[in-house]
């Protein structure tokens, strides 16, 4: 490890990832299962800050009231006795076969009504905990087939489903609030909110969408297509970036879950580069957990599955590194400049200039050189390259 992971770096993981025993639609596992307070404590151990977990991470579907409790007070001791904060909680709606058709959309009431159940107490549970962030992935709000679903009304479902989770938390006064997590695809065919942008959509048309953000993955944006860095970028533009799932993708294939920065490394890079570093010209920051989602590859063992975990984080080391010289390089700044990136910075009209002003400004148009200025230069690639001299230089 190029340093020791402090609790400054807010390193999380949740207890699904290094829990995961390697059981895939085409083997057994191949790893065994420990309990999730070894899990606690072994991710304490190797410098982890945070936890995070689905309820049936901690106890299965099936146990009762006093099993839940005894098992959570474990975890939460396991976690205080190595000085780990439980960050985030989130709910299993995808497992069981009873969400086989989802929790907030299926097209079955009562299951919607028992999906929405399931999820309040696990409200109640977060905040007893003293997590910040309440994710909801929607793995199983989706479809398979175009004609068994009333789109509208899924999406009028989910929307209802969303504010009365949200309307509980503030009836409750929680400090807490969901990220939302899209995913384009698996375990559904087409999953409802696919990307960051679908998911903002919908949270604009919340009623209660003041507690409610993002927890946007980099393997899902880049699943379908889509530039993660772009899409912490749009979720900060819009004040919702409350959470972060890092790991790995190569490419467009089902959901990798590599380590962080296996995968597309320069994307990683430029999303470590935003996430330390921030918009050039300034703008709101994330400041939230590093969290991340992965999963030790089935071909390691217990070994691999703490190596691995140990990548994770060296990887946000290094390229936090990387990322901090890359900025502070008089070289990057002239290139920046070159590039005009300050000029977009800047607002296209003036301050206090008016419609009328603007089109009586014969500069902008009337006697603007367009040739001249389709000639211009941005140094763009120049500025790409000087980045990779400083990632892998
Ligand atoms: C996946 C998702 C999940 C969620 C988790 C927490 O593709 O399986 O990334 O791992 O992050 O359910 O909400
Ligand atoms: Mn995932
Ligand atoms: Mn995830």
């Amino acid at each position: 490890m190029t340093r020791t992971p402090t609790p400054e770096d807010k390193f999380s993981f949740g207890l699904w990832t290094v829990g995961w025993n390697a059981v895939d639609p085409f083997g057994t596992g191949t790893r065994p299962t420990l309990d999730p307070w070894e899990y606690t404590a072994k991710l304490g151990e190797i410098g982890a800050w945070g936890i995070t977990f689905h309820d049936n991470d901690v106890w299965d579907f099936h146990a009762g009231d006093a099993e839940r409790e005894a098992r959570v007070t474990r975890v939460k001791e396991a976690a205080d006795a190595a000085g780990l904060v439980i960050e985030m909680v989130t709910t299993n709606t995808f497992t069981h076969p009873v969400f086989k058709d989802g929790g907030l959309t299926n097209n079955d009431r009562s299951i919607r009504r028992f999906g929405l159940r399931k999820i309040l107490r696990n409200i109640d549970l977060a905040a007893q905990l003293g997590a910040k962030t309440f994710v909801m992935w929607g793995g199983r709000e989706g479809a398979e087939y175009d004609s068994s679903k009333d789109l509208f009304a899924a999406l009028e479902r989910y929307k209802e489903g969303l504010d009365t989770v949200a309307a509980y938390i503030k009836e409750r006064g929680y400090d807490l609030r969901i990220g939302l997590e899209p995913k384009p695809n698996e375990p559904r065919g087409d999953i409802f909110l696919p990307s960051v942008g679908h998911a903002l959509a919908l949270i604009a048309e919340l009623e209660n969408g003041d507690v409610v953000g993002l927890n946007p993955e980099v393997g899902h944006e880049q699943m379908a297509n889509l530039n993660y860095t772009h899409a912490l970028a749009q979720g900060l533009q819009a004040g919702k970036l409350f959470h972060i799932d890092l790991n790995g993708q190569s490419g467009l294939k089902y959901d990798q879950d590599k380590v962080f920065g296996h995968g597309d490394l320069s994307s990683a890079f430029f999303t470590v580069d935003l996430l330390v570093n921030g918009f050039p010209n300034g703008g709101p920051r994330y400041e939230g957990p590093i969290h991340f989602d992965y999963k030790p590859s089935r071909t390691e063992g217990m070994e691999g599955v703490w190596e691995s975990a140990r990548a994770n984080m060296e990887m946000w080391i290094m390229l936090a590194e990387k990322a901090k010289a890359f900025r502070a390089d008089p070289r990057t700044q002239e290139l920046m400049k070159a590039a005009s990136i300050d000029q977009l910075g800047q607002s296209t009209l003036a301050e206090g200039e008016s419609l009328a002003d603007f089109l009586a400004d014969r500069s902008a148009y009337e006697d603007f050189d367009a040739d001249a200025a389709g000639e211009r230069e941005y140094h763009f690639v120049e500025l790409y390259h000087h980045a990779m001299r400083h990632l892998i230089g």
